[in-house]
């Protein structure tokens, strides 16, 4: 695959402003996609936070494998960091363990005030995270959308806007954009896969192969049980005979590998194969 880059210019100036957003919040909330909690996080998170509380919600967590996504709650839990597996799009189902995540990390912050007599205290909160993990639907789904954006006012800036979660969190309404680190060529499939990764500038042809291959080795059964071929051929004769199976033809009646291809991927990132953790606590614990 070709190596990719990805808005390079934008990036030092992101993280400028995402590091001034943090210093606003009391608690940084990371949005990393269930499928790939390596590969759509990036390293340089935890330094950016500094001291600021840290909450992982495992988005998409629908499309993953369940029993991963409780190894990978596990395996943050062991590392003292709070998660959660949430899907964003099922309306408000998250909210109130999301909220409630949020509050036990600013427990201190509310005892301390307390014991100063201050009576109500409101944190602050910002998601954060790499584009198309779901920061949007997040912030719609627990502000319920209609909520009213306190900070509203003339002179507060755009990007200094909260939104008022209920009556104890205020949340930043424009999420953070974080870049995923291509530090290898994995980590670049992975997020090509998932569409993470625009698919103008990806050889979809290149991408098939790779996931057939991932399949054939990593979750055996599930090209079959989709089309019905079989899986122990090379990965273009997989192809070519799901093509033939699902009537992927050009006009002359040639096989059209490139619909086949457009369409394994897209059956895939919509979980119709299946619910698929690419990347396993077993391969990333040490
Ligand atoms: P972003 O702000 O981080 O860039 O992401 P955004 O909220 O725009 O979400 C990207 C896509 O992911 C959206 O689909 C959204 O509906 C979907 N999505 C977000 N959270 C979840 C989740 O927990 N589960 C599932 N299944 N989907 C989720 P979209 O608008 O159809 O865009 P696309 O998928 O066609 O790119």
């Amino acid at each position: 695959m070709q190596q990719i880059q990805w808005f390079p210019g934008h990036m030092a100036k992101t993280e400028r402003q995402i590091s001034a957003d943090i210093r606003l919040v009391d608690v940084v909330i990371e949005l990393l996609d269930a499928r790939i909690p390596i590969s759509s996080s990036n390293p340089r998170l935890p330094e950016l936070i500094g001291n600021k509380k840290r909450l992982i919600l495992l988005n998409k967590s629908d499309l993953a494998d369940k029993k991963e996504n409780e190894l990978w709650q596990a395996y943050f839990s062991s590392r003292k960091i709070s998660s959660l597996c949430v899907n964003a799009t099922s309306n408000n189902r998250y909210t109130k363990s999301i909220h409630s995540a949020i509050l036990t990390l600013c427990a201190e912050k509310f005892e301390r005030n307390k014991r100063r007599g201050i009576q109500n205290t409101t944190v602050k909160a910002m998601v954060v995270g790499i584009p198309n993990v779901g920061k949007s639907t997040l912030i719609n789904s627990i502000s319920n959308k209609a909520a009213a954006k306190t900070g509203n006012k003339p002179g507060v800036t755009k990007s200094n806007q909260w939104i008022r979660l209920n009556k104890d969190i205020e949340l930043l309404d424009t999420p953070g954009i974080l870049w995923p680190k291509f530090e290898s060529e994995t980590v670049g499939r992975h997020l090509a896969f998932i569409g993470s990764i625009k698919d103008d500038i990806i050889d979809i042809g290149t991408l098939v192969f790779h996931l057939i291959e991932v399949l054939q080795t990593e979750h055996k059964g599930l090209l079959f049980q989709r089309y019905g071929v079989d899986e122990e051929q090379p990965a273009l004769s997989v192809l070519e005979e799901i093509a033939r199976k699902k009537m992927c033809l050009k006009k002359g009646g040639e096989l059209n590998l490139d619909t086949a291809s457009r369409m394994v991927v897209d059956d895939f990132r919509k979980a119709k194969l299946g619910t698929v953790t690419l990347e396993r606590v077993i391969d990333y614990a040490e």
